[in-house]
């Protein structure tokens, strides 16, 4: 059941969980890094480093246990409201990331793709980006978004743009506008809706993520900061999410 790493051993015990009803796309606020920090006297950089490391095992774990899509949070549109030295920092870290981790997800079938302008990043940055998607773009194994530059309001936006255009070209009738064409012109046009929405640091609220894939996703918040969210913080979440009921507007199959 459990898949292998290639060039990592590490153990993992899927006790009590449902394999046969593991969320197929799980999407994380990767939220505290700042905080982390702070709470053990250190800069806020070495809190993004360490959630870097989260990170890390985190993919590696969603793989393993066979997750289709596991789509992060990783810079949203409104962090350019930062310091400039922090955006700094974020960038030559994701940059970092992907460089040392490339070959590693390549060969463990990890496809990467991105949600976001990636245009507006700095050119290196987008560059290595860019890079990484093509080089995996035929790989079968878990596919890894990266949401980066990413708002959900405007990836609304920019889908409306596209419908326009194709609507104008005579590409697209209106008449035929659905929610499901609709979703065909998101940065997720190829992922299914995820059913588990995961915030670590304790915050509610989904902060312009995902706000319309988002619509019927559990939401499970946990209090742990980010660079504490471990492979167990991960199984654990998905166990509450197979406690949970999901009815989608409906009733209870008993009082049916
Ligand atoms: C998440 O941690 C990382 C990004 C948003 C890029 P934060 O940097 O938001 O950490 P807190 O919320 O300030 O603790
Ligand atoms: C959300 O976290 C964005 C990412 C995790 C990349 P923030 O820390 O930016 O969100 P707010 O400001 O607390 O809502
Ligand atoms: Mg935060």
């Amino acid at each position: 059941m459990i898949k292998i790493w290639k060039t990592h051993q590490n153990k993992i015990i899927l006790d009590n969980l449902d394999k046969d009803r593991l969320p197929l796309h799980v999407a994380i606020i990767m939220d505290g890094n700042g905080r982390w920090a702070r709470q053990r006297g250190l800069p806020r950089t070495m809190g993004h480093r360490s959630g870097v490391e989260a990170l890390r095992g985190i993919v590696r774990c969603a793989s393993q246990i066979g997750i289709k899509y596991l789509t992060v949070y990783a810079f949203s549109t409104e962090n350019w409201k930062r310091p400039q030295s922090e955006i700094g920092i974020l960038m030559s870290l994701l940059k970092e990331y992907i460089r040392l981790e490339l070959e590693e997800l390549h060969r463990n079938d990890v496809k990467i793709c991105v949600l976001g302008n990636i245009h507006q990043l700095p050119k290196d940055v987008g560059e290595e980006v860019i890079y990484a998607c093509e080089k995996t773009k035929n790989n079968n194994g878990l596919v890894f978004n990266l949401a980066l530059n990413y708002g959900g309001r405007a990836e609304i936006i920019q889908a409306f743009q596209g419908i326009l255009h194709d609507i104008s070209n005579n590409n697209l009738a209106r008449e035929d506008l659905n929610e499901e064409v609709f979703a065909k012109y998101l940065d997720t046009a190829d992922c299914p809706d995820p059913e588990l929405v995961i915030r670590t640091s304790g915050e509610m609220r989904l902060s312009n993520f995902l706000l319309w894939q988002a619509a019927y996703s559990e939401i499970v918040v946990v209090e742990e900061c980010w660079p504490d969210f471990n492979e167990e913080s991960l199984l654990d979440t998905i166990r509450i999410y197979q406690n949970r009921e999901r009815r989608f507007g409906g009733i209870k199959k008993v009082e049916e």
